[in-house]
């Protein structure tokens, strides 16, 4: 707590105690909520504080305090919190019970949504420091609950939601409420409601978060296929098919070294080319180079070896054994420029599980 507006501001008696009896109890919780968070929260609160005709030791105890709740019940923790802080023995010392109130109740409005506002300016700032709006976050985790909620929806489907939800909570006219307009996350909000105004800016930054988040997803279930399983054709297979099957591609699959040349392994799509020479095609050229090639736009990629004219993009990704390559994954997509270092940090991991 080496804030500047601690400085001078709170008791040195009270410090300490945050920093020995309130800090541990942090310890043992998720790893959102552990000490940093309250750390952060404290400052933040004491620099918003500044704005007010406000008690700052009033504010550091209550932002100090504001999560012990979780060590009760996640859902009810600002409650559980309000509960622990006015049975905390040491607060009577320093406090009236008014204070320990005032402490108390801002625990537990901490947790303020638009439609329940916080009772008093305490319970405002704790509220306001304890959130942070940072588009990229608040972006990512509205995809994240769409996924999660909405398992049938599709990508142009959890497009519509995500905007729908954005422009719905942060636009102008939003539901979301600002506590303190004083707040980091005043200026933060406008960044936000800028990219939310750019359609074609915000479609780029949901394509990629949506891609990552179903990789993020794909991976421990694609390891799980893999497990237990040794044959390597029933791998490729089931590889395929996972893969193909969660992101739509066009065509997915494997091409396997055997001899001089590539042949046509397990996959997901039309009908394909069966051998590929070295160095030839996409193919043949990760093959050659030993890492994977990401073709744009295969109409500008010479030498590509069209197995369907509606493939558009593609990229194709070599897969190691012992050091040299056994096969290449090689996945197409119906779309100019599909494929970026997304794609290749993802699937050169999940090739691993091969
Ligand atoms: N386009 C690949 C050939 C394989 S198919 O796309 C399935 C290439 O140029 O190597």
């Amino acid at each position: 707590m080496d804030n500047i507006a601690v400085a001078g501001a709170i008791r040195p008696g009270i410090l300490s105690w945050i920093e020995e009896a309130v800090f541990p109890r942090y310890d043992s919780f998720d790893k959102g909520h552990r000490r940093d968070h309250a750390q952060y929260v404290i400052s933040t609160a004491l620099s918003l504080a500044q704005h007010y005709d406000v008690d700052p030791e009033l504010i550091a105890v209550a932002a100090a305090c504001h999560d012990l709740g979780l060590s009760v019940d996640r859902k009810t923790h600002h409650l559980e919190s309000g509960r622990i802080i006015r049975a905390m023995a040491e607060l009577r010392g320093w406090f009236t019970p008014e204070q320990v109130e005032t402490i108390a109740c801002a625990a537990e409005d901490h947790r303020a949504s638009s439609k329940d506002e916080p009772r008093s300016i305490y319970g405002k700032i704790i509220a306001e420091a304890d959130r942070q709006i940072i588009p990229g976050t608040v972006i990512r985790r509205t995809i994240q609950f769409g996924l999660k909620n909405y398992p049938d929806l599709d990508r142009e489907g959890h497009w519509e939601r995500t905007v729908a939800h954005l422009q719905e909570k942060y636009a102008e006219g939003g539901y979301l409420r600002l506590w303190i307009p004083e707040s980091p996350n005043a200026a933060r909000l406008e960044d936000l409601r800028a990219i939310i105004r750019d359609r074609e800016g915000l479609r780029r930054i949901f394509d990629n978060i949506y891609k990552e988040e179903l990789y993020k997803d794909a991976l421990p279930k694609v390891r799980a296929l893999m497990e237990g399983e040794t044959d390597i054709c029933a791998k490729m297979a089931n590889f395929a098919a996972a893969i193909h099957r969660t992101f739509g591609f066009w065509w997915t699959g494997f091409y396997r070294v055997e001899g001089g040349e590539l042949v046509l392994g397990p996959f997901q799509g039309p009908v394909a080319c069966t051998r590929i020479p070295y160095g030839k095609g996409v193919c043949g050229t990760a093959w050659e180079r030993g890492e994977t090639v990401i073709v744009p736009d295969v109409e500008q990629f010479p030498g590509h070896i069209a197995c369907s004219s509606r493939s558009r993009s593609e990229i194709v990704v070599p897969v190691f054994c012992s050091g040299r390559v056994a096969a290449v994954l090689d996945i197409d997509s119906e779309c100019v420029g599909t494929f970026d270092e997304t794609d290749r940090e993802w699937l050169e991991k999940i090739v691993e599980y091969l």
